[in-house]
């Protein structure tokens, strides 16, 4: 389709049972019919940001293989959670890495955000953080409706983990569609 729009999603969660990972596997659903979502390669295995690493063997295979999807991608979605009032120590050691490369890979790229947590914020003052290290990589940020699901063991069924708070569907539909708009305006030049 020309006017498709590849969002890569990049969940911040690793753990299988992932309330977050829940929220992704319900975005087809409610995004308008010209985003196609595609799932980051997985941040899981890298090594702990090093210079020493960098400078004697260069970008590890899950880094450059984690920038080269950001490059390819029309627009960014992350769904993350928040640890300690930030973000997951392994996502942001995933965008420390791909910060270093020379065309750093979220310099003007469209990026948004959804979290989900057990808390009653959503992951709220996490989604803060992140939006100071994406100003300071020269991304286009994404600015409202924010998604902040909180206390997500009450919205998503408990066996299958499928999303089922309807307010939580309606206010994610609303976001993909206003993203959408904002990546074709970016892409646009308006
Ligand atoms: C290391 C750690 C720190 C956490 N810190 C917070 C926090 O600051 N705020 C919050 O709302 N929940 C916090 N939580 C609880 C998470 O909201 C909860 O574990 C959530 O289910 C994680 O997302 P996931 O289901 O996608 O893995 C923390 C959990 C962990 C493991």
């Amino acid at each position: 389709m020309a006017d498709q729009l590849n969002v890569l999603v990049i969940c911040g969660s690793l753990r299988k049972g992932s309330y977050n990972a829940a929220l992704t596997r319900a975005l087809p659903d409610l995004a308008p019919p010209e985003i196609r979502f595609v799932a980051a390669p997985s941040f899981a295995a890298l090594a702990l940001y090093n210079a020493d690493i960098q400078e004697s063997s260069g970008f590890p295979k899950p880094a450059e293989d984690l920038a080269a999807a950001i490059r390819a991608a029309d627009g960014v979605l992350f769904v993350t959670p928040e640890y300690n009032w930030s973000m997951p120590g392994g996502l942001k050691n995933a965008i420390d890495w791909v910060s270093r490369m020379k065309d750093q890979p979220f310099k003007e790229k469209p990026v948004a955000i959804q979290s989900c947590s057990q808390g009653p914020l959503g992951g709220a003052r996490m989604q803060y953080h992140w939006r100071m290290s994406m100003t300071f990589l020269g991304a286009f940020i994404f600015g409202t409706p924010e998604i902040f699901v909180g206390n997500a063991a009450a919205k998503f069924d408990k066996a299958t983990l499928e999303l089922t708070d309807r307010p939580t569907k309606d206010i994610v539909k609303t976001q993909l569609a206003a993203f959408a708009k904002f990546i074709k305006r970016l892409k646009a030049g308006a």
